[in-house]
This record gives C-alpha cells, sequence and structure tokens, in this order.
C-alpha cells in the first residue's frame, strides 16, 4: 500500500500546454488522456474561448428550424448572443443578437417574425440586419450604417454553423468526407423533433469526451443505450482533419431497429441498416446517427466546472409521432433526456469531482476511445493557432 498527498493542480500554463502537446502526439496504441489541470485551470479556459470558441465553427442548431422567410432562432457561442433568421428570398443571415443602440440582448428564443422591435427602446431591424426605425431620436440621425452585426455561417449535414471570427477556414471543405461517408443517411432532410439546452456541473471537454466514445456505453448504459449500440463491433474510422467517426456493426440479428418512418434509401445501399455512426465534429460536437436518426449535442464552457450543453433530436422527415405507430426505437430516440442522458449526467459530474481533487492521474486511453485522442489532437490544434 502507498500513500500520497493530493498534487496540486498545475497552474503554470506552459507547463500545462506542454502536457497537452505530449497527449496530443502520443501514438495511437498508446494515446494518452489530457493532463487533469487541463480540466480545471482557467487560465487555459480563458485561452480555449479565444482559440476555439471565438475562432472556430460551432453548430447552434438545425437549418429546418427555420425552414420558412420569417423564422429565427436565438443561440449563444460563448459570451455572444447569436441571431438567426431566414431572409426573404429562403437565404439564411446570421447576427450577433445585440442591438445597435446600448446593446440590449435583441430576441429571445424562436419563432416567425416580419422585424425585430428592441425591448428596451424600439429600435426595430429588418429581417436583413437593417435598422428601420428608431423613435425619438434628434433630426438628422441617420439609420445607415447602424444595422446588426452579420456573423459568417455555413450550413453542413442540415446543421447551421456560425463562426464569430471574420475570417474563417472553410467548414464544408472540412466536413466533406464526413458528408460523403453518411451521404445514405440523408441527414439532411432530417427534422428536428426536439432542442434543448442543458447545465452540467463539469467543464466542457469531460462532456465532449463522454458524448463521443463507445468505452462507457457497456457499463453506463447497459440497459438504455448499448442494445441500440453495441459495442463489441466497433470501429474507428480513423482521426480526419475536421471529425472523427466510429461505426456500430449490427450483427444478422440485430440491425438497426427500423422505424415505420424509414426514409427509403434512394442509393439502394441498404447497408445503413447494419451500421449506426457515431463521433465528433471538431471542436465541440457530438453526434449519433442510426438509420433515420440522429442525435447531437454541442457543448461549450460556463466556467471551468460548468458546461452548456445544446442537444437536439433529428428523426425522419415525415415524422409525425402518433401512437400506436411508435417504436421502441421512436420512443427512444424522443426522449433521449429520460432515456440515456441521466445516467451520463452523474458521470460527468463524478469525472470533474476527480479532476479536481489533486489524485486524477493522466491516462492511456483504450482504442475504444480513439475518438477522445482524435479531439485532443485537434484541440491542441487549435490552441496552437494563438500561442
Ligand atoms: S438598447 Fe435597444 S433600443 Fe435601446
Ligand atoms: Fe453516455
Amino acid at each position: 500500500m502507498t500513500f500520497a498527498s493530493p498534487r496540486r493542480c498545475s497552474d503554470d500554463l506552459s507547463t500545462l500546454l506542454e502536457d497537452i502537446r505530449q497527449a496530443a502526439d502520443s501514438p495511437a496504441d498508446k494515446a494518452l488522456s489530457l493532463p487533469p489541470a487541463a480540466y480545471t485551470n482557467r487560465e487555459l479556459l480563458e485561452l480555449e474561448r479565444e482559440a476555439i470558441f471565438r475562432r472556430d465553427w460551432v453548430a447552434i442548431g438545425r437549418v429546418d428550424e427555420i425552414a420558412k422567410p420569417g423564422d429565427y432562432m436565438t443561440a449563444q457561442i460563448d459570451h455572444t448572443p447569436v441571431l438567426a433568421a431566414r431572409q426573404k428570398d429562403g437565404s439564411i443571415r446570421v447576427f450577433a443578437n445585440v442591438c445597435t443602440h446600448r446593446a440590449m440582448e435583441l430576441v429571445e428564443g424562436r419563432g416567425s417574425a416580419r422585424r425585430f422591435t428592441c425591448r428596451y427602446h424600439a429600435w426595430t431591424f429588418g429581417l436583413n440586419g437593417d435598422l428601420i426605425a428608431a423613435p425619438a431620436m434628434a433630426e438628422g440621425f441617420c439609420k445607415s450604417g447602424k444595422g446588426l452585426t452579420e456573423l459568417r455561417h455555413e450550413v453542413a449535414l442540415g446543421f447551421l454553423f456560425v463562426s464569430l471570427n471574420d475570417n474563417p477556414t472553410s467548414l464544408s471543405e472540412r466536413l466533406a468526407p464526413l458528408a460523403e461517408r453518411v451521404s445514405p443517411y440523408q441527414v439532411e432532410r432530417m427534422r428536428t423533433l426536439r432542442k434543448d439546452t442543458l447545465f452540467w456541473d463539469c467543464t466542457w471537454k469531460v462532456a465532449v469526451e463522454n458524448g463521443i466514445e463507445p468505452y462507457h456505453i457497456t457499463a453506463t448504459h447497459p440497459q438504455t443505450l448499448a442494445p441500440f449500440a453495441p459495442v463489441r463491433n466497433v470501429d474507428m474510422e480513423g482521426t480526419a482533419d475536421g471529425y472523427h467517426a466510429y461505426n456500430h456493426h449490427y450483427d444478422d440479428e440485430q440491425q438497426a431497429p427500423q422505424s415505420p418512418y424509414y426514409i427509403p434509401n434512394t442509393s439502394g445501399n441498404n447497408a445503413i441498416r447494419k451500421h449506426a455512426v457515431a463521433g465528433c465534429i471538431y471542436p465541440n460536437m457530438a453526434f449519433s446517427i442510426a438509420l433515420d436518426w440522429m442525435w447531437w449535442i454541442t457543448c461549450q464552457p460556463v466556467d471551468t466546472n460548468k458546461v452548456r450543453v445544446d442537444h437536439g433530436v433529428c428523426g425522419p422527415f415525415d415524422f409525425k409521432g402518433e401512437a400506436p405507430d411508435l417504436t421502441d426505437t421512436d420512443l427512444f430516440f424522443l426522449n433521449v433526456d429520460t432515456a440515456f442522458m441521466p445516467e451520463d449526467v452523474p458521470r460527468v459530474e463524478g469525472v470533474q469531482r476527480g479532476m479536481e481533487s489533486g489524485f486524477a492521474r493522466q491516462s492511456e486511453l483504450s482504442p475504444l476511445e480513439g475518438t477522445i485522442h482524435g479531439f485532443i489532437q485537434n484541440y491542441h490544434k487549435m490552441l496552437q493557432s494563438v500561442v
């Protein structure tokens, strides 16, 4: 038996960055987890905000959430409130959701509108962001140039990605291999059936890592997720520059449960009934696609030990959700927040407490955590872009 005192979490950022580099550079067959201090260090969190969340692409939802002209939705990226609106011509524009008068957050929630009127002093903006009314301003006040600040956006796989960077790298190029990989599932045609925001007591990286690895499914979700995502037949696709996926292979008697709303596969490739695809879209999204369903989460830092989790469930485009047609699969996906997410929350919050204990160690990862290794490599690359 050996005894030890708790180790002080490194608060030296340069030492911590070197430890992170070693984890990123570790060979795939001896891949290392991040050092514990990476889950607790406040200075590192500020660096992540600058290097990742204010620089890279973050998904804020699905384009089908704003299908018709006038439809809008709001979201948050880092500390920035964001507003996405479907234009009269069918295009999408995304703005900082910040009134140009005295910075009130302009719009809340989602809905449909012809214009946006600030609740503070009633400045009014068109769908295209132009300032169209500013009551009781001095004579000669000029509305021109006082419209909402537009943000970069791209659509990939039916997701609406937004970047706070005015010159981000191309996302669709980066995700082209994944789009091709999952094209038989026709995720662009899926419909958003639910979307929620949750807050968990852990750092954002613990939440992402939990969402992207199949290693924990057997022990953590034996009755819920395991029957849909058998881990005994999993292979990794290898790290790609933009995503890292793995496949669940169903054996003969256990193919992907089929919904009555199954979208006929126009390519004639019914191989999708034999596999589910899951993984990570860098920097902060986990996704899981099984037949005609998709579940996704994005994780953003609120604090060193608090994460904002936006998650959505997408199903067949003609899904009506009417009993008695609902299958076990339908019910499972429609109720992810009660089906298996409550099993994850105590795990991720328990990991965070362990990371903060002073007794956490950097560990070797299982081959079933290969997606975490890919996540760490991309994470390190992003940090390097600003140090
Ligand atoms: S802050 Fe919006 S109108 Fe004044
Ligand atoms: Fe889980």
